[in-house]
């Protein structure tokens, strides 16, 4: 017998929701998109056209799914989650990253949507990226022996177009580079190397905004390593790298590229380069196709942990205000 596929609402049809609507697409012998929302409603017609979806500008109408899914400005989902959990009887909340600016909104969040007998998942795509899930095993195996240090720098370019939309670099809605930005990237720190013991960075508005384009942080972890982290959205022109190098006990890996897609230096002890590296058209990788997968089958243990977000959540708030 054919498994029913389970029913979606996407809100927010941005930037992101274009990435959300191909892996939906993806996805689609699993899941089907039910509703399609955003403020603007001609904007969310022109995508029901597309995909067959029901268009609404308002949430809290949305009735009957399985999934709501958002991709609304970052400093507004608290509110929307919060929202969403009282009046839709959707049972699974997923949130867009950040799903918060601080940690006492994201405690609150999972307040609300726990008191609500539903369950919050934050997308943080970066971990089913195939060589950061590989990393992670390989951490996690002991087949490194003691991890020494990393280096995690993201430097990325956002030009002036990109700050003209309206919440952009905005401390209240945006949060800066650490947050839209970096936020992967420290939320794959802790994935790798578990509890930070202990953190200081330094922020630079330097083209102005109110927010920082640019920090540069030094970690260290409980389990041990000590590392640095650059974040930068003001590289001249264009993205310019994104890397991760760990100095381990029994090995030297560096994973690089766009979406870190590429394993670019590899001495371990014992183990032969895996052969993972791939290629992909997406500046923000095909994470959001596997989530969606995971989601379907109701694999939600992928998912980040409670406990890890509102860590991640602590770190950036400290170093962004
Ligand atoms: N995971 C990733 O790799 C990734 C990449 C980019 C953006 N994001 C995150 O996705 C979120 C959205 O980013 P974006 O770049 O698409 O932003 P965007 O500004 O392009 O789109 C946001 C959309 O939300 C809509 N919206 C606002 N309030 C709404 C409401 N109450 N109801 C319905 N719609 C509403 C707006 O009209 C807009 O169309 C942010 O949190 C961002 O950090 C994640």
């Amino acid at each position: 017998m054919e498994k029913s596929k389970k029913k979606i609402a996407l809100v927010g049809l941005g930037r992101v929701s274009r990435r959300h609507l191909e892996a939906l697409e993806a996805n689609k012998d699993f899941l089907e998109i039910a509703y399609v929302c955003d403020l603007d409603l001609e904007r969310a017609k022109a995508v029901a056209s597309k995909t067959g979806a029901k268009a609404i500008n308002d949430f809290t109408a949305i009735g009957n799914v399985d999934f709501l899914s958002f991709a609304t400005p970052s400093g507004l989902h608290p509110e929307h989650v919060k929202l969403a959990a009282r009046a839709c009887s959707a049972p699974w909340i997923i949130c867009e990253k950040p799903i918060a600016l601080t940690v006492r909104e994201a405690i609150t969040m999972y307040k609300e949507v726990e008191s609500a007998g539903k369950t919050l998942l934050p997308i943080y795509q970066n971990r089913y990226n195939p060589l950061v899930a590989f990393m992670r095993d390989l951490i996690q195996s002991g087949k490194l022996g003691k991890m020494y240090q990393f280096v995690m720098n993201i430097y990325w370019n956002r030009n002036d177009e990109y700050f003209k939309v309206d919440w952009h670099g905005t401390l209240d809605l945006d949060g800066g580079v650490i947050f839209t930005q970096a936020s992967h990237y420290v939320d794959m720190l802790q994935f790798f190397f578990g509890e930070v013991a202990e953190f200081h960075g330094i922020g630079g508005r330097q083209r102005g905004f109110e927010t920082q384009d640019t920090v540069s942080a030094v970690l260290g972890f409980k389990d041990g390593p000590v590392g640095s982290l650059n974040a930068t959205v003001s590289v001249y022109r264009e993205n310019f790298m994104t890397e991760f190098t760990l100095i381990a006990e029994k090995g030297t890996v560096r994973i690089s590229g766009t979406n870190l897609n590429t394993i670019d230096v590899w001495d371990v002890q014992g183990m032969n380069k895996p052969d993972l590296s791939f290629v992909t058209e997406h500046q923000y990788g095909r994470g959001h196709d596997t989530m969606y997968r995971l989601v379907a089958d109701g694999n939600f243990a992928s998912f980040p942990e409670k406990k890890e977000v509102l860590a991640g959540i602590g770190i950036m708030e400290k170093l962004s205000f």
